[in-house]
């Protein structure tokens, strides 16, 4: 069966079947590679996807799951060719090391911002708690989330 859905703004259609995992239709039938699989049950968050705006695990997610859903990946945050806040605050603050974790890390971040634009460091803290990365020791990436949000703050109260 073909899965109808949003694929970062743009209409897609991919073939599915009741096994088949949301990050395999992402990477193998959508050629979407920054999705990328760790643990492959659900630890690791390397995998993170936001559908309809809510992170979740593509590992453990069926794909037939997408159907009718808004799913955005890292491609999709780049707005006219530029990065989007948080992505340019990672490359920044030092944020991105091997790089595995990050993509799955910049959308537990954007979901953040978008629910809470003022979080504490407490509350970025615990909003990665599902995302491992086995090599910044998680501060540089805080900092990186912290600092977007202060630009992104700035941004929507600076005058037109
Ligand atoms: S690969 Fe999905 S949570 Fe680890
Ligand atoms: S930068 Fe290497 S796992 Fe996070």
């Amino acid at each position: 069966m073909d899965v109808h859905f949003t694929l970062n703004g743009e209409n897609m259609s991919a073939a599915a079947d009741s096994s088949t995992r949301l990050i395999d239709m992402l990477r193998e039938g959508c050629g979407i590679k920054s999705v990328r699989e760790g643990c492959g049950v659900g630890e690791c968050g390397a995998c993170t996807v936001l559908m309809n705006g809510d992170p979740i695990c593509s590992c453990v997610t069926p794909a037939v799951q997408a159907r009718g859903c808004d799913v955005t990946t890292v491609e999709g945050l780049e707005t006219d060719g530029e990065l989007d806040a948080i992505q340019e605050s990672f490359v920044t603050n030092d944020a991105i090391q091997c790089g595995f974790c990050t993509p799955g890390m910049i959308l537990t971040a954007k979901a953040l911002l978008a629910r809470n634009p003022s979080p504490s460091r407490e509350e970025i803290r615990r909003s990665i708690a599902g995302n491992i990365c086995r090599c910044t020791g998680y501060i540089p990436i805080i900092n990186a989330i912290e600092a977007a949000a202060a630009r992104t703050r700035e941004e929507n109260t600076a005058p037109l």
